[in-house]
């Protein structure tokens, strides 16, 4: 294989995890590594300090490199470097699903009019190879269906509070100390990080641009204990999920937040930081990639994976693959979540009073919605219920709408939660 140059911009977890891989491929050669803090330590054996530098501009304007990883993160500056990295000439390794999410058309058409290819395996599930299956051997497919979990910060969270009964707060404050979640926790534990995901992942899947600020997303923050306890006498687990699905309308339907998954589910049994995305398309049927979604060593598996594809593409000719080209310039047609269809959990406060469950019921059934079950455990000390209903499939609008009606209710003291139900 041609001896290729590379040059790493960013190097934290992810950055560190590459160079260790790239170390057992002598035909790929460091040449730069971009770093925010040049003095600070680095747990690496017989590590050539020289390799550093504060300045990445010194890699995306270095003739003698070919390909830029970028494994920095962020919007700002990155944009602006891998920009000018792309108007050099340099091929890109990337594993940022914020920038690709919120900047990806851009990037990909600066791309192509310079004839370079951007990669970016790493920047969905981790070390789950899901980019290059979808864009290569399953490009006979229509893709109609995603349903993943594709954050494993939530999942480790929401797991410890099935398994140990602790709260969301405790449950965090022991993923914060493992390292698993991050001090400020918001692009994790608010679905932001999964909605980049899902985005990128719907756009590749159903061939279309999704704009990532119109994915409907919710977090993790409000479930509580209790509805994890509802939730698994009912037989479900509450998961994060990210989905997107192309109605039969063609309009697309792309959405982040938790959902009571049947305990049946394949997505119920993912535990802890793994990562899983189901896939649903013709003529090839439903297919579960597992795995681990972030971490030094599976990160720097897809990261090393797109450099060696690249590598041996360009060993055989200086033109990129072509299915590795961003292609898709139709615009997605995403539907409000107000217009999506349902089953529901709906978790309620109601007074002690006679005829509460008559009211809930009278009230979901002047809005369309069809009761499955409904659950009540004796009272509480201050002489409330917690009222649990599961509906049949219903339009969220009208959910919305019998919620706010319920709230004007004398005998509803509180709707506690509203989640989303997977069989
Ligand atoms: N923070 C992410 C997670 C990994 O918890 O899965 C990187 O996107």
């Amino acid at each position: 294989m041609k001896a290729l140059k590379v040059g790493i911009i960013g190097f934290g977890t992810v950055g560190t995890g590459v160079y260790k891989v790239l170390q057992s491929f002598p035909n790929i050669e460091i040449k730069k590594i971009a770093v925010k803090n040049i003095t600070k330590k680095r747990n690496i054996e017989n590590f050539d300090t020289t390799l550093l530098t504060q300045d990445p501009y010194e890699i995306v304007n270095n003739p003698e490199i070919d390909i830029v990883i970028e494994v920095a993160g962020g919007v700002t500056p990155t944009f602006d470097i891998l920009t000018a990295a792309i108007k050099n000439k340099k091929h890109i390794v990337t594993a940022n699903k914020e920038l690709l999410a919120k900047k990806g058309s851009e990037l990909f058409q600066l791309a192509k009019e310079n004839k370079v290819i951007i990669l970016y395996e790493a920047a969905v599930a981790g070390g789950i190879p899901i980019i290059m299956p979808v864009k290569t051997i399953l490009c006979a497919n229509k893709i109609t269906k995603i349903a993943a979990i594709l954050n494993g910060t939530t999942n480790y969270i929401l797991t410890k509070m099935a398994e140990k009964e602790l709260s969301y707060e405790t449950a965090l404050k022991q993923a914060q100390e493992l390292g698993y979640a991050e001090t400020d926790p918001t692009g994790d534990v608010e679905g932001y990080d999964a909605a980049y995901k899902i985005a990128i992942l719907s756009t590749i899947s159903f061939n279309k641009k999704v704009d990532i600020n119109k994915i409907y997303r919710e977090g993790i923050t409000k479930i509580t204990a209790q509805d994890i306890k509802s939730a698994k006498e009912l037989g479900y687990t509450i998961k994060l999920i990210a989905m997107g699905q192309v109605l039969e309308n063609g309009k697309i339907d792309v959405r982040v937040h938790p959902m009571l998954v049947a305990k049946k589910h394949l997505l119920a049994k993912v535990k802890n930081a793994t990562n899983s995305i189901m896939l649903t398309g013709y003529p090839v049927g439903d297919l579960i990639f597992t795995g681990a979604g972030a971490g030094a060593e599976p990160t720097a598996s897809s990261v090393v994976g797109d450099l060696l594809v690249l590598a041996s593409e360009l060993e055989a000719s200086d033109s990129p693959i072509p299915q590795a080209i961003c292609n898709h310039n139709e615009i997605a047609d995403q539907i409000n979540i107000g217009d999506t269809y349902n089953e529901y959990y709906i978790a309620i406060n109601a007074s002690n009073n006679p005829g509460a469950i008559g009211v809930i019921g009278t009230i979901c059934g002047k809005n369309n919605i069809n009761i499955s079950t409904i659950m009540q455990k004796g009272t509480k000390d201050d002489n409330t219920a917690e009222i649990v209903v599961i509906t049949e499939r219903s339009k969220e609008a009208d959910v919305q709408n019998a919620l706010k009606e319920l709230l004007k209710s004398d005998c509803i003291k509180n709707i506690d939660n509203l989640l989303r139900v997977m069989n």
